[in-house]
C-alpha cells in the first residue's frame, strides 16, 4: 500500500521531514481558522486505498480539534496512523484531587485511526487509554547525541525528578556522560522547589534532561541550585519545547547555557528531529 504523509498545520516541518525519511510523498494540506475562531482543515491530497499518515502535534485545543477533523477528513484512506509527537493533555493521567477528569483518557478515547504513535508521552499509563494500538517512541538518545555534539566538558545529565529518570538514562548511554536525579516538589502551578539528592555537580558542565519544558520553573529553580553547587555552566535538553511566553525569559535569567530540544513541537529551539525515529516506527522498524 503506498505510503502518504500528511503534515498538519501544527507540524509544518516535521511532516514534511517524516516524508522524507519514508521517501513517500507528503500530502497538501490547507488550514485557516473561520473568523469566529473555528478551525478549517482541508487535505487536498487524494487518499483512498493509501496509507495515510498524519503528523500533528496537539500543544492547544485548536490543534487537537485540527487532529480530530484531520482524522476524520482521511477516514477514506486504506490505512491510518496517527502521529502525535507531542500529546497534549497527558500529564493529567488520573484524578489528582475529587471531582477531576482524566484528560489524558478523554483525548486518548477521541481518537480514531488504525495506529497511533506518540513520542515520549508524560506518562506511559496514557496508552492503556487508547481504543487503538498505541506506542510512545523514546527521543532521549537523540537528546544524547546532540549534548555529546554541543562541545560541552565533565558532562553531568540530571533529571529534576524520579520521572524523568529514564530520559537522563538514554541520553548519558548514548553520550557516554555520568547522570543522577534531583528531587522537586511543586508548590504551586508555576511554582516549584528543587532539592538534591547526590549531585557532584562542581566543575562540571550540567544538562538538565526533561520531557517538557513549559513555564521553565522547573529548569530555572534547577539551574539556581546546579549553580550554587558550583557547576561550570547549565544547559537544558528537552524533547518537547512548549514553551509558554515568558519561559524564554526565564531561561535566559537563569544563565542557561544551551538549550537543545526535538522538532515535536514548531519551535525554532527544536533542532533535533525526530524525523528518523517517527519514520523508522510507522516503517516497522522500532
Ligand atoms: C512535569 O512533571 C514535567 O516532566 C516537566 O518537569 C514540567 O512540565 C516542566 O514544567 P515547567 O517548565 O512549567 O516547570
Amino acid at each position: 500500500m503506498e505510503t502518504v504523509v500528511v503534515p498538519g498545520p501544527a507540524c509544518p516541518s516535521l511532516g514534511p521531514r517524516v516524508a522524507q525519511a519514508l521517501r513517500c510523498p507528503a500530502a497538501k494540506v490547507s488550514h485557516r481558522a473561520f473568523p469566529d475562531g473555528e478551525s478549517y482543515v482541508r487535505i487536498e491530497t487524494p487518499l483512498a486505498g493509501k496509507h495515510a499518515v498524519v503528523v500533528h502535534s496537539t500543544g492547544t485545543a485548536l490543534d487537537l480539534i485540527a487532529l480530530l477533523q484531520l482524522a476524520d477528513a482521511a477516514r477514506e484512506a486504506g490505512r491510518l496512523t496517527l502521529v502525535v509527537p507531542y500529546f497534549g493533555y497527558a500529564r493529567q493521567d488520573r484524578p489528582f484531587n475529587p471531582g477531576e477528569p482524566v484528560s489524558a483518557r478523554v483525548v486518548a478515547e477521541a481518537i480514531r485511526a488504525h495506529e497511533v504513535i506518540l513520542v515520549n508521552v508524560h506518562s506511559p499509563a496514557t496508552l492503556k487509554f487508547f481504543k487503538v494500538p498505541a506506542r510512545s517512541l523514546d527521543a532521549s538518545p537523540l537528546l544524547g547525541e546532540a549534548i555529546g555534539g554541543a562541545g560541552l566538558k565533565k558532562l553531568l545529565l540530571v533529571a529534576p525528578d524520579d520521572g524523568a529518570e529514564h530520559l537522563v538514562r538514554g541520553a548519558a548511554g548514548a553520550c557516554g556522560a555520568d547522570r543522577d536525579v534531583l528531587e522537586k516538589k511543586r508548590v504551586s502551578d508555576t511554582r516549584v522547589e528543587i532539592t538534591p539528592k547526590k549531585v557532584p555537580a562542581a566543575g562540571r558542565d550540567v544538562v538538565i534532561v526533561d520531557d517538557m519544558v513549559t513555564t521553565g520553573g522547573t529548569i530555572a529553580e534547577a539551574a539556581k541550585l546546579l549553580k550554587k553547587q558550583g557547576a561550570s555552566s547549565v544547559s537544558v535538553a528537552c524533547v518537547h519545547p512548549v514553551l509558554t511566553p515568558g519561559a524564554r525569559e526565564k531561561l535566559q535569567a537563569a544563565g542557561i547555557k544551551e538549550f537543545i530540544a526535538t522538532d515535536t513541537l514548531d519551535r525554532p529551539e527544536g533542532r533535533v528531529t525526530v524525523a528518523g525515529l517517527v519514520a523508522g516506527a510507522v516503517a516497522g522498524k522500532a
